[in-house]
Formats: structure tokens, sequence, C-alpha cells
């Protein structure tokens, strides 16, 4: 008998099985199909990736604390924060913005420390000393192992800056801007992996027009000049959420010199930029709609990446997510931290469904970006002086690490949904991938606060017959890891799951997120 028609059948058992049983609490079964044998797109590994924007706390007290600090750090860098970093594989880093990045001029940010200039933060306020500058950058994503991502400055620079930074940062041999880094204490160029030309050009980066800008972003695609053997990937500034009209015209415009279009989101959780709603103190109604919002993600790449097909079918274009996140109120204790928020079990199930999302399209979706990696917004990492916490994210990135370089698996998901009030999301989310050395991988979401869930996971095609998993929960959506609680939410081993010819019977607890490694 052909291995598709056994699979078709042992499936047909299992659905009759899972459509007689209860499960855990009573809740309906959940039917889940990991096509193991159709293979998709490879998972770039850099959709895990970070941005780190010169902001409040982000860079100074977050990364940066100066070789002279008491804080333990590796030639300026905190020390607690990179081993945190490196354990989660960081691929790629966007520096150093943002809306900063439209007014930042490299030159303040190189040369000796003392001798640099203090300008002010026209985007975020407050002072900036620019003790972290190009090579500091460079040298922090050479230290976590990260590729290296340069926002330009288009809205307050010009072509010249932009292609003299450049050459500052990756030319070899005797010119005087080489020689000018070398002087300043780095003999060898740097790898420069992607560079965005400006940021959110139809708002803080410019304010202009699609038109405008595509002709902008044509005159400096045009000098970018790469290194032989290094290409450098030009990313284009892309729309406002769900804005297609400028995609299209950035395309029809200036596609043949696009590399790669951004796009931005973030999941406000009153959908009102005024009072985004609190990161800690929330009911089930932004629970849910936060979900919701990170939910989006999938039309908005949808949407995009069809309005890119009718450029570029051949997906030969990428759709770069380079800001995403939920994004709240800022806590009210921050101080001068800016865009300082706390962390929660919510903003560990925005984080796997959106990453569940990226992978889905790992065909046009080739980086992503999570608002931001340490002290602002959705962050992986929350700092107070001394003390370093990891948060809810954090591990979630952990947990995905597995995915990085994965190929892609089509997956069904046949689950009630889950409602509240009038809102309604899938009750269940997952997505799947095999890595490069054979093994599969699920993740699974449950979105249910209040309802455990049995799925049931036919893998059709080839795997393994061993299973380990992890969990992610907390007791309950406003959980938190603090200072002094750091433990509250973390991952732990889950062993609620059994594989039988070809399917996975797993209790999903409420509320959780669980990665499954089938060897
Ligand atoms: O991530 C914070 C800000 O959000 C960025 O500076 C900007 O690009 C976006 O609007």
């Amino acid at each position: 008998m052909k291995a598709s028609v056994r699979a078709r059948i042992r499936r047909a058992i299992a659905l009759l099985m899972a459509a007689s049983a209860t499960c855990v609490h009573g809740s309906p079964a959940v039917d889940i199909t990991v096509h193991a044998d159709r293979p998709g797109a490879v998972i770039h590994p850099e959709i895990y990736g970070q941005f780190a924007e010169q902001l409040g706390h982000g860079i100074y007290g977050g990364i940066w604390v100066g070789e002279h600090s008491s804080i333990p750090n590796i030639k300026g860098y905190r020390k607690d924060v990179v081993e945190a970093l490196k354990a989660i594989k960081v691929p790629v880093i966007r520096w150093p913005g943002g809306c900063f990045a439209d007014q930042y001029d490299w030159r303040d940010g190189i040369g000796p420390r003392n001798q640099r200039p203090v300008r002010m933060n026209g985007s975020w306020g407050g002072e900036d000393d620019n003790q972290f500058g190009t090579h500091e950058f460079m040298d922090f994503a050479e230290l976590i192992g990260a590729k290296t991502y340069v926002s330009i400055n288009v809205g307050t620079g010009s072509p010249r800056d932009m292609s003299q930074w450049i050459e500052y940062i990756t030319a070899d041999g005797h010119s005087s801007l080489a020689q000018q880094r070398r002087a300043n204490g780095r003999d060898k160029p740097w790898k420069l992996d992607y560079v965005g030309i400006g940021n959110e050009m139809w708002g803080c980066g410019g304010s202009m027009r699609p038109q405008f800008y595509a002709d902008v972003y044509s005159q400096y695609a045009t000098f970018v000049h790469a290194p032989p053997n290094a290409p450098i990937t030009r990313i284009a500034s892309g729309a406002n959420a769900g804005d297609v009209h400028w995609t299209d015209t950035l395309m029809a415009a200036a596609g043949s010199q696009i590399d790669a279009i951004s796009l931005h989101n973030y999941s406000i959780p009153t959908g009102d930029w005024k009072h985004k709603g609190s990161a800690t103190q929330f009911g089930e109604d932004q629970w849910i709609s936060t979900l919701q919002g990170a939910l989006g993600m999938d039309d908005l790449i949808t949407r995009h990446s069809q309005v890119m097909d009718k450029y570029d079918p051949k997906k030969r274009v990428a759709l770069d997510v380079d800001e995403w996140g939920n994004w709240t109120d800022q806590d009210p204790d921050a101080g001068d931290a800016v865009l300082y928020q706390q962390n929660s079990l919510r903003d560990a199930l925005s984080a796997a469904i959106t990453l569940d999302i990226f992978q889905t399209h790992a065909d046009r979706v080739r980086m992503a970006n999570i608002a931001q990696m340490v002290n602002v917004l959705q962050a992986m990492i929350l700092t107070d002086k001394s003390k370093m916490v990891l948060t809810p994210t954090y591990y979630v990135f952990d947990m995905y690490k597995v995915f990085q370089g994965a190929t892609n698996l089509p997956i069904e998901v046949e689950a009630p949904p889950y409602h509240y009030g009038n809102a309604k999301v899938p009750g269940i989310h997952a997505a799947a991938g095999r890595d490069v050395a054979g093994v599969l991988h699920v993740a699974l979401v449950n979105l249910d606060p209040h309802h455990a869930t049995t799925v049931h996971i036919h893998l059709v095609g080839p795997h393994g017959a061993n299973l380990q998993g992890k969990m992610l929960t907390a007791p309950a959506i406003t959980s938190v890891n603090t200072f002094s609680r750091p433990h509250e939410v973390e991952p732990v081993p889950f062993d609620h799951a059994v594989l039988k010819d070809g399917v996975i019977a797993a209790d999903l607890s409420p509320k959780s997120i669980v990665v499954l490694e089938i060897h």
C-alpha cells in the first residue's frame, strides 16, 4: 500500500477516534495535519531578528554601560545581556532607528568617545552623547554573532553621507575613510548585511508621498556600493500597516532596484494610539484584542505580498517586517526610560503567533525585527542598573530558535474558535518545520485562557518516533517576570503528549505555548 494511502487511512481512523473523544476538561478535540512530505520555503533565521533603537534605556543602560562601569561588562557591553542574547542566537540587529535614524549623523558616533558631540534626540527626547556609535554597534553584532542592519538617514541626510558611511564600514584598501576607521581602532572592514533606505518615509522619515519616495529610494539605492563578494541587501521603507498603495507605487516605480520592502505593524491593546492600554493591568477584553492585533499580521503579509506578486511573481523581492510587536502605554514609573513597558504572558502568545505567521510566509518574509531588544516596547530583556530579567517574549524566541533555517511545512488546523464578547480568534494556532538535521518541530499556541485542549497532530510523511517538548505558560494572563520574581513565566519540559501510529495526542494547557520535537 502506498505511504500516502496509509497516511489517509491513519488520519481517517484518528479523526473517528478524535470525534468521539473529549479532552481534558471536556473541551472538544482539535485536529492538526502536518504535511511533512511537502517541504516548503526555507525559514530564514533572520525572521527571529531584533531591533535596537537609540532611545530611552534601550542602548544606554540596556546594552552599553561603558568600560568603566561597575556593572560587569565586556568592553562596555553588559555581560549578562550579551550572554542572554547569545543564548537565543540573535540572527540580525537593526540599528540606530526607527525614527531616530533619519536625524542621525554617523560622524557623531566615531572617534575618541570623550570627544564625541552631545545631540538632542529629536525623535524621542533627551540627549544622546554618542558613546554608542558605528564601532560599538558593529562590534556588538560581531560579539553576539548577529548580522548587521543599518538604517540610513534619508530624511535629513544625503546620498553622499550614506555612501561614505558604507565605505567607512566596509572598505578595505587605502581610502581615507578606511584609514580613518583603522585610526579609530578597527583594522579589518566589517560585514554590512542590510541597509534600510530611510524609515517610515510616509511619517517620521520625511512625510513623503510614495511617488516621491520611490524616486528618492532609487537615487540612494544607486549609491549603495557593496564590496566584491559582500553583498548588501537594500531595503526600501515600506508601508504603514495596510497601505498597499504604497507598496504598489514602490514596486511599479523602483522594483528592479529593491531587494526588500519593509513593513511595520504594532498591536495596540485598545486600538487607540493615545491610550494604548496597560502592559500589566488588563482584562480578557484586551487579552483577546491584542492577540487579534497580532493575528492581523497574516492578512497584512498576504495583501502586500499579493501586490508584490503582480511585479515579482518569483518573489525575488522580500517583505521584511522590520518593526513589529505589542505597543502599550509606557510604564508609569519609567522616568526617562522612554517606551519602557513590562512584558507578560500576553506578549509571549503574541510573539509565538506572529513567528508562526512569518514561518508560514517564509517564501516572501525573509527578515523580521521585533521592536525592541532591551527595555523598549516588547523587549526580550529588562534591566535596572545592575539587575536584569528575561521576559516571557525572550523565552518564545528561545523556544522557536529550533526553526531557524528549517523548512516550513504546510499545516492545517481544525479548531473551534475562542470567543470573548464580540471578539473571536482561532482557539489554536500552529506552525511546523523540519530542521537541517531532519528533525520535525511543531509549535502550538492555545489562545483560550480558560480551557485546556487536546490536539491530535497527524504527521503525514517521514518523521521520527521520539517526542519531546517545552511549554510556556503562567498562572494568569497578566503574569510577568520582575526583578524580584524573575521565574514566574519560564519554559518547562512538556510531557503531556504521546506519539502513536503517526498521530500525536497532546494536552495543551489554557493560555500556553508548546514546541514539540519529533526525532
Ligand atoms: O519602535 C518605535 C518607533 O515606532 C520607531 O522609531 C518608528 O519607526 C515606529 O513608528
